[in-house]
């Protein structure tokens, strides 16, 4: 399970279209920009029904994580449900020995359930990337998160909720704040940005939580909070990761939060309209206080609601985009299912 030894798994058709969402990186911004439309389509404000469609009819989704989620993994499967699709919800505690083997078995058993696209979650990078490279042909991988690698589908929700707020990513200053080293969304978020045009993103952590210096190109680097966000227009906070923290050392709560904790007055610094994200699950009075996740500049709520409309979008994408003719809509796919394959 060595991702180094092999070529990726292709993340587009041969026409462009996507066959699987692994990571953000590499993506064209078109295809980004279209996929944050039709989320933007399946948005709706907190209040109202959510929107549904039967672009799924006829097929299987199944979520398989092997790392604890409720948010991701619920969104993913009320996504597929509101387009019609039939979900099945599998949770694996896998020994990391076995893990690759005993997936790929499950994989195979749920092929031949007729499960057409899975969302896999695990704490390993590249497991993501071994399910794609063996699954059939007409089946699609989508990563709900994958080691500190990538969490494509967050990267999306961000940018969407960003989008809603500022109305562009180009020209905006965004600071991505606190455990950056451990953090997939950080990546994925980065992705996003740096592909639609943003030239000021900046990191903001302590020394023994910021990335290697070849990672996160063209990103300005801050050692105090103050500074890395004064002026910005996005305060992207992150979770302190304690589960994948073997180099760093691992600070003490209050002396973090004393130092690192987003409170009103250290928002102080960003633009007056600047807003504060954070992908949850929250460390309360750890990286945010609650003045702050539940203040009015807040938009961690439109965040969570928003992953149901890009995973929406994502799972529309990947349907849409399989190659044979006869499995191109959710009804046609229901229909070849019931005929069988054309002779
Ligand atoms: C994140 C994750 O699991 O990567 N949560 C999420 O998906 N909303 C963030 C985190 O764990 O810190």
């Amino acid at each position: 399970m060595n991702q180094q030894s092999h070529e990726r798994a292709p993340a587009l058709h041969a026409d462009g279209s996507l066959r699987h969402l692994l990571t953000l990186e590499g993506l064209p911004r078109a295809l980004l920009e279209r996929l944050l439309e039709r989320a933007q389509h399946y948005s709706r404000p907190l209040g109202t029904p959510p929107a549904r469609s039967q672009a799924l009819q006829g097929i299987t989704v199944a979520t398989l994580f092997t790392e604890p989620s409720t948010r991701t993994r619920v969104s993913f499967e009320l996504a597929a449900q509101r387009l019609g699709a039939d979900v099945a919800s599998i949770e694996m505690q896998l020994s990391s020995r076995l893990k690759g083997e005993s997936m790929l078995d499950t994989i195979r058993t749920l092929e031949s359930l007729h499960v057409d696209v899975f969302v896999l979650r695990d704490a390993q990078t590249d497991v993501p990337d071994l399910v794609a490279r063996n699954v059939a042909a007409h089946v699609s991988v989508l990563s709900g998160g994958a080691g500190n690698y990538a969490h494509p589908t967050q990267g999306l929700l961000d940018t969407l909720t960003i989008l809603q707020h500022k109305g562009r990513i180009a020209g905006l200053s965004i600071a991505i704040v606190g455990d950056v080293r451990h953090s997939r969304v950080a990546r994925s978020a980065w992705h996003a940005f740096a592909t639609l045009g943003a030239t000021d993103i900046r990191l903001v952590a302590p020394p023994a939580l910021m990335p290697n210096e070849q990672e996160f190109g063209g990103c300005a680097r801050f050692h105090r909070l103050e500074d890395g966000i004064a002026g910005c227009d996005v305060v992207m906070m992150l979770r302190i990761q304690k589960e994948r923290m073997t180099e760093a050392a691992i600070p003490g709560a209050a002396e973090y939060f004393a130092e690192w904790g987003l409170t009103p007055q250290r928002l102080a610094a960003a633009r007056p309209d600047a807003i504060v994200m954070h992908p949850q699950p929250m460390n309360r009075g750890i990286e945010i206080a609650s003045q702050v996740a539940d203040g009015p500049q807040s938009v961690i709520r439109d965040q969570v609601r928003n992953g149901v409309a890009v995973r929406m979008a994502v799972l529309e994408a990947v349907i849409a985009g399989r190659s044979s003719p006869a499995l191109s809509t959710g009804k046609d796919a229901a229909d070849w299912r019931q005929r069988g394959p054309r002779p």
